[in-house]
């Protein structure tokens, strides 16, 4: 079996089980695969099976030069099969058990398809990293998240040695506390208190374990043959600069989904990663409403929200009086399923859609979508700025807090929603990014970035593309 590949490098692609990370994953391995790479994805057995029922039993067929392998996650059987796992649990049980499934996983690979030449890890999952040493396999490690979190989970000792960290209970959410500028993180000047990622913030127990976790994963990072970021160069230059100088090489080969659509002959192009059934019909509605006209409402495959927040954004969004497409996830809200305000549904039938899952990145691209209300998790981030489509940002937890003072604050592309959301400043803020001074500068400067994000991936000149050349470069001299 292994004779006819066995010039090929072979890439085993590990993501963090969630969503926003098997995405981008996902993207880059088919990026790496029309570079000449063979390919093993690795999902957990409970995601591929998610994988298996929202695409269909054919979904999942790769290539003989690219496939799907699972290991456990170590978690008993979920009561809900189709809702985000616990991640404080998810992140503790993969971290403690996954290691020997991954490494079984990596010698059987080798053995039968073609030795592995290199592991590409999500950095969140760096117990790969002792596998790869004990194998003698060199470890890429991918932060699918902006820089600007990494940055300010790489300076948590600095923040504790100011006494900035942590903030020990709730009593600091007072008082606009969390106001306080900090000016020790570099390349984030201005940047406040509530910007930083919650978890090290550690106002509550339970973000103790997250955070401890988080700060490890980033340190043992460090040893590492490289970075990968799904980010461009002219986004976030100043902290992809100092991150060089203290993790292995970095490369900003992002957007992945401009490079991934850019790949001739894409034989791959079939295969999702969508956990939840796409609802691609919300592309003909959006085809019969005005240019720049609908406000696109979705917070991602991880937050949740009250059932309070939940009615407050209805009204908000159906007091702005624009047409809206609002993306309802089964488990959006807290401990129950995402009830909708009766009044609210008739009321605003015909002017609204509402459904479970969507394209996301054709729906962003769609002539008609003139705003984004999200959690500002980075691949919707990222994925409006590729599409010049101006965002209000409701953070709920992890990097979104950073992505969204970047948003508002570095690019320009962005005003931020109180996290005590009422209905009357949800129904102001929609209206002032669909049509006011405001909302139309914020457009502006988000085509100007969907402009420097198409440039960054033109093939020859573009920086993704020139970075992409020499991590494949580094891939394939690696293992030598
Ligand atoms: C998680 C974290 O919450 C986020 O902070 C981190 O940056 C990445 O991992 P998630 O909350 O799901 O991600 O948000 P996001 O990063 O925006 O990723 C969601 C992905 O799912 C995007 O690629 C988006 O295009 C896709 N998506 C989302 C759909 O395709 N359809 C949908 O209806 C919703």
């Amino acid at each position: 079996m292994a004779s006819q590949h066995e010039k090929k490098p072979h890439a085993v692609c590990i993501p963090v089980p969630l969503q926003g990370h098997i995405n981008p994953m996902l993207k880059l391995a088919k990026i790496l695969h029309s570079k000449g790479f063979d390919i093993t994805f690795v999902n957990t057995e409970f995601n591929h099976q998610r994988l298996l029922r929202s695409q269909g039993p054919g979904g999942l067929n790769g290539l003989p030069s690219f496939r799907f392998e699972t290991i456990p996650d170590g978690l008993p059987p979920p009561e809900n099969k189709d809702a985000t796992q616990d991640l404080p649990s998810l992140a503790k049980s993969v971290d403690e058990t996954c290691s020997g499934p991954f490494k079984s996983l990596v010698n059987k690979v080798g053995a039968f398809y073609s030795p592995v030449t290199c592991i590409v890890s999500d950095m969140l999952m760096c117990f790969t990293l002792d596998v790869a040493k004990e194998l003698d396999i060199p470890e890429f490690l991918f932060w699918t998240s902006g820089t600007g979190s990494l940055i300010c989970y790489d300076q948590y000792p600095n923040l504790l040695e100011k006494g900035l960290m942590p903030l020990k209970d709730p009593s600091f959410l007072v008082n606009g506390y969390l106001d306080t500028v900090i000016d020790c993180i570099p390349g984030m000047s201005g940047i406040r208190l509530k910007d930083i990622p919650p978890f090290i913030r550690m106002i509550y127990p339970d973000d103790e374990y997250m955070a401890q976790f988080l700060i490890s994963q980033v340190n043992r990072a460090k040893t590492a043959s490289a970075i990968i970021f799904n980010t461009f160069n002219d986004l976030e230059p100043d902290v992809l600069d100092t991150l060089s100088s203290v993790f292995p090489p970095c490369y900003g080969i992002g957007p992945l989904h401009l490079l991934e659509n850019s790949i001739e002959d894409n034989s791959l192009a079939s295969i999702k990663s969508n956990l939840w059934k796409e609802e691609s019909e919300c592309l003909t509605w959006l085809d019969s409403q005005a240019p720049v006209s609908v406000i696109y409402v979705n917070f991602g495959s991880i937050a949740v929200m009250t059932k309070q927040q939940l009615v407050e954004f209805c009204w908000g969004v159906a007091n702005s009086n624009y047409p809206f497409l609002w993306i309802i996830r089964p488990d959006l809200v807290v401990g129950d399923s995402a009830m909708l305000p009766p009044d609210f549904v008739t009321g605003t039938s015909g002017r609204g859609l509402l459904v479970g899952w969507c394209p996301q990145e054709k729906v962003l691209n769609h002539p008609s979508i003139g705003g984004f209300l999200t959690h500002s998790g980075w691949n919707s981030t990222l994925e409006s700025i590729s599409s010049g489509v101006p965002m209000i940002c409701w953070p709920f937890f992890a990097d979104q807090q950073v992505n969204c003072w970047l948003s508002c604050n570095k690019w320009g592309v962005a005003m931020e929603i109180d996290n005590d959301v009422k209905r009357d400043e949800v129904g102001k803020l929609v209206v002032e990014l669909m049509n006011g001074e405001k909302g139309n500068a914020l457009r502006n400067n988000a085509t100007k970035w969907k402009k420097k994000a198409e440039a960054a991936c033109v093939a020859n000149d573009g920086s993704s593309v020139a970075n992409l050349e020499k991590l494949v470069h580094h891939m394939q001299t690696s293992s030598n």
